[in-house]
């Protein structure tokens, strides 16, 4: 049994980082982690320029204290238009975030209509100029068949968009999986909770609403299917955490927050999973290689991250000068850590 694994350059692909007091809690769990992450727009005032997300960069970037690259991202509206594009080419941000209106957390600016004309023209751009778009693929129908429903919306942008590359975010039916496999220019990031979890941990037992989140978790056949494409790191999935904290006042209100705070357990939850099924030698290229290839990558810090096999305990609640969040695990056993340098 091996007593340590070395990671280099873990990324996290898709990671909510708040802003003001609650980024300077969470930032630190991933910075001593991952050498880089793709942040995400939805902040109360959602990043829609390129000014705003260079200035979104230098805040997170002057709370750092160990090399990492926010890898920005702009809030896509349809009055997104091939200006503001080309700055944001220029300012070395490339990746593009679609939320469909009202979907999720702080997406009440999101696109209505996306097939839209506008909203077709800013892909066409997007195209041109070699933007990711990365989508969070969720009709407004039924909860549980939301990412299915909205398939086709990505089959219609992958075929009228050939050279645009396409991400379905935080996949979580084994449908998507099809897809992927379909469409060239298609690509997912995959969650620690789709491949760990299913709507049994949400409401199979006493209400988790730690455990709720959009998209929400969903079958047993569909985390098993999403699991073995990670443990065999498919080729055209890359690791996106989707960490994304609340509150737990917010969490727990009757207005229950969607989102789950994994980032403080990452890296030894993961090490845990694919021990567990033997496959610990694809461990690298799920949460490394595959997005420096998917992504094309080239500017992100060189860390080498050991895990070493101590048994340690997730803490309760994390405490902020907000107030608590309650991360993923809280209060389980890991049987690997992060060793300190
Ligand atoms: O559960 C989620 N929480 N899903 C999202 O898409 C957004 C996120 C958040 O920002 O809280
Ligand atoms: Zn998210």
């Amino acid at each position: 049994m091996p007593q340590t694994l070395q990671l280099t350059n873990p990324m996290d692909m898709h990671l909510h980082l708040r802003e003001g007091e609650l980024l300077e809690s969470v930032l630190p769990f991933t910075t001593q982690a991952f050498s880089a992450a793709v942040v995400m727009p939805n902040l109360k005032t959602p990043i829609t320029t390129t000014t705003q997300a260079l200035a979104y960069k230098k805040q997170i970037l002057s709370l750092c204290s160990s090399p990492f690259e926010p890898l920005m991202s702009i809030f896509l509206t349809p009055e997104l238009d091939k200006q503001e594009l080309i700055l944001a080419k220029e300012a070395g941000i490339k990746i593009l975030k679609l939320y469909p209106k009202g979907a999720t957390t702080g997406s009440e600016g999101g696109v209505k209509d996306i097939l839209c004309e506008k909203t077709l023209q800013v892909f066409a751009i997007a195209e041109e100029l070699g933007f990711i778009l990365s989508i969070h693929g969720e009709s407004n129908g039924f909860c549980m068949e939301r990412e299915y429903e909205f398939l086709p919306v990505f089959a219609y942008i992958a075929q009228h968009f050939p050279h645009l590359r396409i991400i379905i975010e935080h996949m979580s039916d084994r449908r998507s999986l099809e897809m992927i496999e379909k469409y060239e220019n298609l690509y997912a990031t995959l969650t620690l909770h789709h491949i760990t979890m299913n709507l049994d941990d949400v409401c199979g037992g006493m209400l988790n609403p730690h455990h709720f989140c959009k998209p929400m978790l969903k079958t047993r056949k569909d985390q098993q299917a999403l699991l073995q494409a990670a443990l065999k790191a498919h080729p055209k999935v890359s690791f996106g955490s989707d960490s994304a904290p609340h509150l737990a006042s917010a969490k727990l209100s009757s207005k229950g927050a969607a989102g789950i705070f994994s980032a403080p357990i990452l890296l030894p939850a993961l090490t845990e999973v694919f021990e567990s099924h033997n496959t610990l030698d694809s461990l690298q290229a799920f949460v490394s290689d595959r997005a420096i290839t998917n992504y094309g990558l080239e500017h992100f810090p060189t860390k080498s991250i050991t895990l070493e096999r101590v048994q340690n305990s997730v803490p309760a609640y994390i405490d902020t000068p907000l107030g608590h969040i309650i991360p993923l695990r809280a209060q389980s056993n890991l049987s690997w850590r992060i060793k300190k340098n």
